[in-house]
């Protein structure tokens, strides 16, 4: 397609959706030219808009379907047009674990160089909905109008929630009681200041937690007294403050700052403010997964780089001969500390630090659990990492993208990638989680 014959913004075109792209978009060819167009299944025929011409990409929203998929299932929930918390309920889940496992593959080769990774088949949620044990709602304040819910996908309002299907319950019911209180006059104060409200509950335990994120210190006292009253199995009430003027660690309003977290038989105190994965049907396979690409026979030494609360050197401590956890945030790295004291586990140190900046670690290091946020652990990390002469890298991903980047990375330092293994941790949304086992040359 030349330039000349490039669609304007407000065209309206017929499309035949091709694929399902990485992202909350499909996509579709027009004249060879790549179309991006959210809420499409693979097989639709659609009418589209476009909104958007870029050079070597266009964006389209769909006005009318021609032709369903047979891949499309019917809609779960009511806002979910509206709504920027998850992308592809309208994808069959089978049709969903595909377009995951092919986007890990397609990562791996074209943003990682690798020629043929073994991407092993993709390992399904046990529960498709209903298995967030956390979620944050925003609160906006408009007038006498109070709204908590999620961000829309235009980004410019909160879409008011009133039952989510991707939450475990007692997430939903807690957020829904919240949402009432602050409603009332008696909490005006409170609503006004609130930034946003993060629900957790232990599939465990049942336990289940609140913070509060203020955007300017109000008493919080009497509303978490009353969030105590009607959220049954409610441990406590924390908060912080927004944004940069966030505290390093919450204040517990009343109640515990705390909840009893289980994977398998393994127990985890953690703190609310402290990361733990988030669907915790899920999680156990994970950890399987991670058990097996670390190989462990008895003796090895492990780093667990970006350890969190110690989901995985905890498990990993019982075939290890030593445990080393790096965690730069001071909630997790205590978490970290308690859990491993609790579990009488002597051979493991925490130290609480930036994984770039760790330096040298007191012993070697045979097996490295890499598991950092989002944006991987890029060139610092990975070089931090590398110095410690470990033979065996287990990186856990939550983006195949930062995880490609990083495994060219790794390349690059002398490390091949012996298999990747992506799990489902994220139904109903185009995320996924993948275990990639690296090895040194
Ligand atoms: C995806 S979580 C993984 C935690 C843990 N492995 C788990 O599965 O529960 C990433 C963790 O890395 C920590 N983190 C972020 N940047 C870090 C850095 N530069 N150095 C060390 N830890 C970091 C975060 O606080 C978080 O606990």
């Amino acid at each position: 397609m030349t330039a000349d014959s490039l669609p304007s913004v407000g065209d309206v075109v017929e499309l035949d959706i091709a694929d399902q792209a990485y992202g909350p978009d499909s996509v579709a060819r027009l004249n060879g030219i790549a179309v991006f167009v959210p809420d499409t299944a693979p097989g639709d025929r659609v009418r589209a808009r476009i909104t958007e011409v870029h050079k070597r990409y266009l964006r389209a929203r769909v006005v009318s379907i021609l032709r369903e998929s047979s891949k499309r299932v019917p809609y779960n929930c009511p806002i979910a047009h509206q709504c920027g918390g998850c992308q592809w309920q309208y994808l069959a889940y089978d049709e969903q674990l595909r377009a995951k496992e092919r986007a890990v593959r397609d990562a791996l080769v074209r943003i990682g160089g690798w020629a043929d990774p073994d991407v092993r088949a993709i390992i399904a949620s046990p529960r498709e909905w209903r298995y967030r044990n956390k979620a944050r709602y925003w609160v906006e304040t408009a007038g006498d109008q109070r709204r908590i819910g999620y961000y829309a996908r235009s980004g410019d309002a909160v879409v008011p929630i009133e039952t989510c299907p991707l939450n475990m319950d007692g997430v939903d019911t807690t957020l829904t009681t919240v949402g009432r209180l602050i409603a009332s006059e008696t909490h005006r104060d409170v609503a006004e200041s609130l930034e946003s409200v993060i629900a957790r509950e232990s599939l465990g335990s049942g336990e289940k937690a609140v913070r509060l994120i203020l955007r300017r210190e109000v008493p919080v006292r009497a509303f978490a007294e009353a969030l105590m009253r009607e959220v049954p199995a409610l441990v406590g009430v924390t908060y912080n403050r927004a944004g940069r003027n966030a505290m390093r660690r919450d204040r517990v309003v009343v109640g515990s700052g705390t909840l009893t977290e289980y994977v398998g038989a393994l127990e985890y105190r953690v703190s609310v403010d402290s990361f733990f994965q988030i669907n915790p049907f899920a999680t156990p396979l994970l950890v399987d997964v991670v058990r097996e690409a670390a190989a462990l026979d008895g003796v090895e030494s492990v780093l667990d780089a970006y350890g969190g609360v110690g989901l995985f050197g905890v498990a990993l401590a019982e075939r290890a001969s030593r445990v080393t956890l790096v965690e730069a945030d001071r909630s997790a790295a205590n978490d970290a500390r308690r859990i491993f004291s609790k579990r009488g586990i002597d051979s493991a140190t925490v130290y609480e630090r930036s994984v770039d900046d760790m330096g040298d670690l007191p012993g070697g290091v045979d097996v490295i659990v890499c598991d950092p946020p989002r944006q991987g652990a890029g060139r610092d990390g990975i070089a931090a990492l590398n110095r410690h002469g470990a033979y065996r890298l287990v990186y856990v991903a939550c983006d195949p993208t930062a995880l490609a980047r990083d495994s060219a990375i790794l390349r690059d330092a002398g490390w091949n990638l012996h298999w990747a293994r992506p799990i489902d941790l994220f139904p109903q949304t185009y995320h996924v989680e993948t275990v990639a086992l690296f090895e040194r040359r």
